[in-house]
This record gives C-alpha cells, structure tokens and sequence, in this order.
C-alpha cells in the first residue's frame, strides 16, 4: 500500500531510516559513538566547498551561535524576510538584537532587495538571506550590496541542502550559512543544524560554542529517534478512521513525541534543544540521509518538472525560477486566489498539502509583539501568505500520487 499523501508527516522517512532508529535506540555503543560526529561533518562539507561545517542541534542554535560569533547583540538590527518561521527572529532575540522585517518580492517567497535597501540603517549589522523552499534568494545582488556596506550576510539554507546557482552550492556565497536537519527538511535526522563558514577563526569560534554545551539526556535523544518509528505506525493509518490522526495525538500528549517548534517559543522563549550539543544518535540517523540526499533531490527534483510542466497554463501561479538556478524544492509553492477552498477539497480526498507560510511570521498565533513584526508592515509576504499551498515533493511520492495533486489544483484552483 502506498504511503498517503501526506506533506509533514516524516516526509523523507523510508523503511531503513526506521530501522535504524530501533537499532540506535536499542544500542548505547551507537548512541554515545562520537567519531561519527566528523564522519557527518566531512560528509556535509563536501558539499560546500572550502568551508568549515560545525554541526548545531538545531537550524535555529545554529544562527544563536553565528550571530555571537559575528559579536551581534545589543543595539544591532539583523535584516530578515517576513513569510518566515520564528525559528529565524527568535536567535536574534536571544542575542539581544533587533529582527527588522523586510518584504518579499512579488510572486515570490524571498527578501525583496529594494525593500531591503530601504530597511538599512547605521545600527544595520546583519542581513540574512533565506532560500524559501530551496529556490534561490537574491544572494548574489545582496552580498555585493552588503560588501560596499560593511555588513554582514548569512544564508539560511535551512530548506536548501544540495540547492545551486550558478553551478555553486547555495551556502558559498555569504559569509556564512546556517542549515537545518529539522524532521521535515531535505536531510533530516529530526533535530539538527551546523554553520557553514568560510573562516577558520569563526570556525574555532563556532566549536568553543558548542563544546561548552552538553549532551542531550537520554529521554530526549529518545524522543527523537522515536519521531520516524512512531510515524511508521501513525502515516499509513492516519485515514484509516481517523487512527493515525488520534495516534498523532496521543504519542505527542504522552511526550513521546516532540514538536518542531516548542509551544513556549511562540512568547520568546527559548527551547530546551538549545541548550543541547547535537547528539551522536542524531548523527546515525543523518549519515544514513547523506548517503541518499542526491538521489532524493534528484526525485524532488523530477516532482517539481512535473508540477511546473502539468500546471503550467492552470490558475494556479507558478514560482519564477531563472535558468542559471537549481533549486532544491524543499516544497513546491502555488499561488491561488482560494487557498482555503484548495486545502479544503484536498483535505476531502485525503491529501495533506503543505501551508508554509500561512502568515508571515509562523506558526499562526505566535506573539508578534514579542517578535517585533507588525502587521500591514511587509504587505507582499502578507499577500503570499494568503495564497500559497505547498504541494510536496517528498522522495517516496509516487508518480499517481503526483498526477492526482496535478489534477486537483487544475480542478480547484481559481
Ligand atoms: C526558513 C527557516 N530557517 C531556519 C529554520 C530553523 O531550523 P530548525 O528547525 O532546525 O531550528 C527553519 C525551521 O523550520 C526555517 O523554516
């Protein structure tokens, strides 16, 4: 039976991924192997070429860690893109510093330059650049601008592993870069990040960090590697009446499962991860991801041709991408004057589609006082955010299930 179609539930977990977590899970002398802490570090690295990669608990502990390294705090403004994630503004609360928002270009998910232009001021220490979805931000144009400027640039290729431009891995172009290893990105070991860095000095900087930090306690390492195991159970009965959903429920009630993002987090808070090093048992699940990330962005890949071939011509709007560019396609974004209606209609035949970013600081009802975003103020992300849908991309999609997406969209959309 094929998995449902499913956009957030353990997107890239296979039969093996589960495997080997009963295995570590059941195995201390894997669980506390530290060598393969480098063996991870060197296999990332080959992907960034001549950069440093410290290895974070997190996409957002990584960014705590870069802003100190850059000494950021106080008094400083980081630039950001509103149609982001808290996990982008919190590491610069927590530094001490101020998250500006800037607007995204028009039908499109990243960092509009001009409106960035006009966001700088003297106190302007830091620009960060996400890579929405995989497809590329205008990186290129910002690093030239900031260089003139004295300002320094980070890409968040938080959803852009194995993403390129220009034949250049995304991630190579800023001073530095965070990734994610998050339960739902393109490599993903349920918690996880590094820094990627270009200067040894920042490098040292970065792993003094992290040393300082200590190993998760097991019951939280656990609660990892039960994330793909339970998920197992949980997707290929979750519309089976309805018992994957109240399994869901239960295992997330019961604290075997963790949330991506903590419910504390959305007041300000910081979560528990990150006062955590990223714990070897992670690493066993990832090291099994990066042995098959090429092949599974080669699928994405093949899934978002499809996507923008079928649809082309339909209502829905499609995402620009210019021909120099490879994105990753994290998620394939649409544009559709119905969202809800959409999402409705998928929902009544049983299909998940993805709502990243349904407003343009997530997840919905977070205190956007506490963030520092106000409302009305970036109007283009608050626009997108309306009207995106996010059809998967995920390696185990079949080619049916991508046929029935293709068709409801040309369906409903309007
Ligand atoms: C755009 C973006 N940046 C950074 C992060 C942080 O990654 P992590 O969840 O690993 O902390 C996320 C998380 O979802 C994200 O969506």
């Amino acid at each position: 039976m094929n998995r449902p179609i499913a956009i957030s539930l353990s997107p890239n977990t296979d039969s093996k991924d589960v495997a080997r977590a009963w295995s570590v899970l059941f195995s201390r002398s894997l669980r506390e192997n530290t060598d393969i802490l480098s063996e991870v570090a060197h296999l990332i690295s080959k992907k960034f070429d001549n950069r440093f990669v410290v290895l974070n608990s997190s996409g957002r502990q990584a960014l705590y860690d870069l802003l100190r390294a850059y000494d950021i705090g106080l008094g400083d403004e980081v630039i950001i893109q509103a149609f982001t994630c808290i996990a982008v503004p919190e590491p610069i609360l927590w530094v001490g510093a101020k998250p500006v928002y800037a607007d995204t270009a028009k039908d499109a998910y990243s960092i509009d330059v001009q409106n960035v232009l006009k966001k700088i001021t003297p106190n302007t220490k830091a620009i960060i650049v996400q890579h929405t979805f995989g497809i590329p931000g205008p990186i290129e144009e910002i690093v030239s601008m900031a260089k003139e400027k004295n300002i320094i640039v980070i890409e968040d290729c938080a959803h852009a592993f194995g993403a390129e431009l220009n034949n250049r891995a995304l991630g190579t172009f800023a001073d530095a870069s965070i990734i994610s290893f998050g339960r739902d990105k393109c490599l993903s070991s349920v918690y996880g990040g590094a820094c990627v860095v270009k200067n040894r000095e920042q490098m040292e900087k970065l792993r003094a960090f992290h040393n300082q930090r200590k190993q998760p306690p097991f019951m939280w390492t656990a609660q990892q590697l039960l994330h793909p195991i339970l998920f197992s159970y949980i997707i290929p009965s979750y519309f089976t009446f309805g018992i994957g959903k109240v399994l869901l429920v239960l295992f997330q009630r019961a604290q075997l499962l963790s949330r991506a993002v903590e419910l504390r987090e959305r007041s300000g808070r910081k979560p528990l991860h990150i006062e955590y090093q990223y714990a070897p048992a992670l690493a066993q699940l990832l090291v099994l991801q990066l042995g098959k990330i090429d092949a599974m962005n080669a699928r994405r890949k093949y899934i978002a041709d499809r996507y923008a071939q079928e649809l082309f011509g339909s209502k829905a709007v499609l995402p620009a991408v210019s021909q120099n560019t490879q994105p990753s396609w994290l998620r394939f974004p649409v544009l559709v004057k119905n969202q809800k209606q959409v999402m409705f209609m998928a929902r009544e035949k049983n299909i998940l589609l993805g709502d990243w970013y349904d407003s343009a600081l997530v997840p919905k009802g977070s205190n956007l006082i506490e963030f520092q975003y106000s409302l009305g103020s970036c109007s283009v992300a608050e626009k997108t955010a309306e009207q995106v849908i996010n059809l998967p991309t995920y390696p185990s999609l079949t080619d049916t299930q991508v046929s029935e997406i293709i068709a409801l969209i040309k369906t409903y959309a309007s």
